[in-house]
């Protein structure tokens, strides 16, 4: 007897025509993938295990047989990652970048630590906050968690300049001194402008503080080039997404670089933190499609990267001219992908995020922003152009998009020229 799957089928192929052919994606945490990256994903992989690190010559560090050919592909993946990002050490094994958060915080953190952070007001992702990992790994079991009490992590808040989109460095500095962290957390999911790694680094090596930035975000942007280099700046960590401005598969990568004794402890203890830490297989299937999209970041990184940057400039702009409250104008908009648009003057940010993507097919977020006090009622929407500068958008069609966004906010319906607009970009550039 066959199984019935057509209506599983015809939803998936609904998902494809929708979201893959007549959407525009404005979401910042999502990309496209190119078919060389989604072909290789079908494998027989998916079905397999390999914990530990590939077998070399020399040694087995497998806990399972049969992984001759995920070994190569796990090897190949890890030193062109370091040849790309210019460090050290990667690990490709977790599967998400709140995979690679969680390997760290198991890895170093203990309780009663003490960690600074970027709180969600202002950005930061909910994984280094009180309900995500770094905040609660140590919660004791039955109890309620209380932030700073024992056993839990002690979060402390990076403090922001007054557009809340910068970090307060003398703040900053000034709180390292007062608060002794076991770690220190930059990167943030709202993340318009660089992060004084280098001033917080400095203070941080001096007193062997490990740094750990989190770059899901902007993880392409930094391979290609044009955004800050955190290892440069002083890093010792960097966790990232490969999904967002990498347009990888969704999984994750820790990078390092490394080198003291002190240094490789933590390294190694990261290690563990992701397996048995924090995974045990780690999704082999997709795997091979990453590093497709290491070498397609090799090739066209730069070009990807710096075109995304001058969209999302342009996009600001235009939005601006159309009448759109666009944030931290007064700083170019945005250094990366995104961009921050309070809409409060259109109405209720939840309701226009739903009825941009239900009316109009422009999807995108709800957000807090910057003084937003109440999660429930968030003022802005955030964006993101990496996933439409990929299928090829340029300045110019930042303007007509920009255009189309305003009407659907204002409650216009504007469909028809929305699904007109996507269909002249229906093929991935850059790979
Ligand atoms: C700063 C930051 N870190 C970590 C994550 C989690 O990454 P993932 O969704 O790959 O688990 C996100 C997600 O968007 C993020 O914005």
């Amino acid at each position: 007897m066959s199984v019935n799957i057509s209506d599983v089928l015809d939803i998936v192929s609904r998902q494809n025509q929708w979201r893959g052919r007549e959407a525009i994606n404005l979401i910042a945490s999502e990309n496209v993938q190119s078919d060389a990256v989604k072909q290789a994903e079908i494998n027989d992989f998916m079905g397999r295990y390999a914990e530990g690190h590939p077998n070399t010559d020399q040694k087995d560090r497998r806990y399972y047989e049969g992984t001759r050919y995920i070994d190569q592909i796990e090897s190949m993946a890890v030193s062109e990652m370091i040849k790309l990002a210019k460090c050290l050490q990667a690990d490709v094994r977790p599967v998400s970048g709140n995979a690679a958060n969680t390997a760290v915080a198991l890895g170093i953190l203990r309780g009663n630590d003490t960690v600074i952070v970027n709180s969600i007001e202002n950005g930061g992702h909910i994984s280094h906050n009180p309900i995500g990992v770094v905040g609660r790994r140590i919660q004791v079991r039955g109890k309620v968690l209380t932030p700073g009490r024992e056993n839990s992590i002690n979060l402390h808040y990076w403090p922001t300049t007054e557009d809340g989109y910068h970090l307060d460095t003398p703040r900053c500095l000034d709180l390292l001194e007062q608060t002794s962290p076991n770690m220190v957390i930059l990167g943030k999911s709202l993340f318009l402008f660089p992060e004084p790694v280098k001033e917080i680094a400095e203070v941080c090596r001096a007193k062997n503080i490990p740094i750990l930035y989190d770059g899901a975000h902007v993880l392409g942007l930094i391979t290609g080039g044009q955004f800050q280099d955190p290892f440069k700046e002083g890093a010792h960590f960097i966790n990232a997404s490969t999904h967002k401005t990498f347009p990888g598969p969704q999984r994750g990568v820790i990078l390092g670089n490394m080198s003291s004794e002190q240094e490789m402890k933590w390294w190694n203890s990261v290690d563990r933190g992701v397996m048995p830490g924090s995974s045990s297989s780690h999704h082999l299937h997709t795997l091979p499609g990453m590093l497709i999209a290491i070498r397609e970041m090799a090739e066209y990184g730069h070009q990807y990267a710096s075109q995304t940057v001058a969209n999302a400039k342009a996009f600001g702009q235009a939005l601006t001219d159309e009448g759109v409250n666009v944030e931290a104008e007064e700083f170019g908009f945005t250094e990366s992908h995104q961009l921050a648009l309070n809409v409060t003057n259109f109405g209720d940010a939840k309701a226009i995020a739903r009825s941009l993507a239900e009316q109009n097919n422009i999807i995108t977020n709800y957000n807090l922003l910057p003084g937003d006090k109440d999660p429930n009622n968030p003022s802005g929407l955030r964006i993101g152009v990496q996933e439409m500068t990929r299928y090829g958008m340029k300045e110019a069609d930042m303007q007509e998009l920009a255009a189309l966004m305003k009407a659907g906010m204002e409650g216009k319906v504007v469909k028809d020229e929305v699904v007109l607009l996507r269909s002249r970009f229906t093929e991935v550039n850059y790979a």
